[in-house]
């Protein structure tokens, strides 16, 4: 693959700044890497989640079904992770920019909440969120303890089993969230992708609606991935001190 040069520079975030104004629309794709300073484990690279577990017998709704007890322990495991930890730099930048801009919309593919409790009002949850539960059998969210500490199945009180509010493989986004990314994406005018590998779809096809639509394409992102070639800017370093080097660019 041909990548445009590493720079995340002053004068590539300068770029990037310059690009917006007070009437723009601007659109976030954020991935695991947008939470990865704030303690968060990312799923692939060196450290991810997927090296150590495997998703099929974590993140599917068979093995949910053949366990329930052993996929509803990790994620309680993760939901401890990230209501401890706080919203780092690069949330709170996304949430600041917010106030400068016409429009300003997260689309995440994060489950963490870290994009909210920082700020940003406008939040489109691709896979869901791991601090909510519902029932598959009535289907009603369930607001008893999921932190309960034995390993027995939380269940409702309907007698179904409890299950995270999390899109697993094999299973569709949600279609009206998935059409208001769409909508937005298609809307924006700079659309920033930052902190993911781009490999998982329907997400990452947003970023080729968002060049379609005439989108300038900014990433951020520690290293190149496979969406670069499509970008007109790509920042590689920490997004927790890139966003905020191009926000604070901004007029206020
Ligand atoms: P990945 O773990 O695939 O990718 C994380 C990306 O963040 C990588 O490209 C890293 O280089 C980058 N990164 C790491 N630290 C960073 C930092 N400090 N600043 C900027 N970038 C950094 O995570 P996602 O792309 O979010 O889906 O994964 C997509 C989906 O795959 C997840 O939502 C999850 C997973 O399986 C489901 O569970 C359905």
């Amino acid at each position: 693959m041909d990548f445009p040069p590493a720079t995340a520079t002053e004068a590539s975030q300068e770029r990037v700044a310059d690009r917006i104004t007070p009437e723009s629309c601007v659109v976030f794709l954020t991935g695991a890497g947008v939470s990865a300073e704030s303690g968060v484990p990312t799923f692939r690279g060196e450290d991810g989640i997927w090296n150590n577990f495997r998703p099929e017998e974590l993140a599917n709704f068979d093995s949910f079904l053949r366990n329930p007890a052993r996929v509803q322990s990790w994620y309680r495991h993760r939901s401890e992770i990230v209501t401890s930890v706080q919203p780092n730099a690069g949330h709170i930048a996304i949430a600041d920019l917010q106030w400068k801009v016409n429009a300003c919309v997260v689309i995440t593919q994060n489950v963490d909440n870290l994009h909210q409790r920082a700020g940003s009002e406008t939040v489109i949850e691709l896979h869901g969120s791991i601090l909510r539960n519902y029932c598959i059998e009535c289907g009603e969210p369930y607001h008893g303890d999921f932190n309960q500490k034995d390993s027995s199945v939380i269940t409702c009180p309907c007698g179904g089993t409890v299950r995270p509010d999390v899109v697993w493989f094999g299973e569709t986004l949600p279609e009206n969230t998935f059409r208001a990314a769409e909508e937005q994406t298609g809307q924006s005018d700079i659309f920033l992708v930052v902190g993911t590998s781009g490999v998982v779809y329907p997400a990452a096809g947003l970023v080729h609606l968002a060049k379609e639509s005439g989108a300038f394409l900014v990433e951020v992102n520690i290293q190149p991935t496979e969406l670069t070639p499509l970008m007109d800017v790509s920042l590689f370093g920490k997004s927790g001190e890139i966003l905020p080097g191009i926000v604070e660019r901004l007029e206020a």
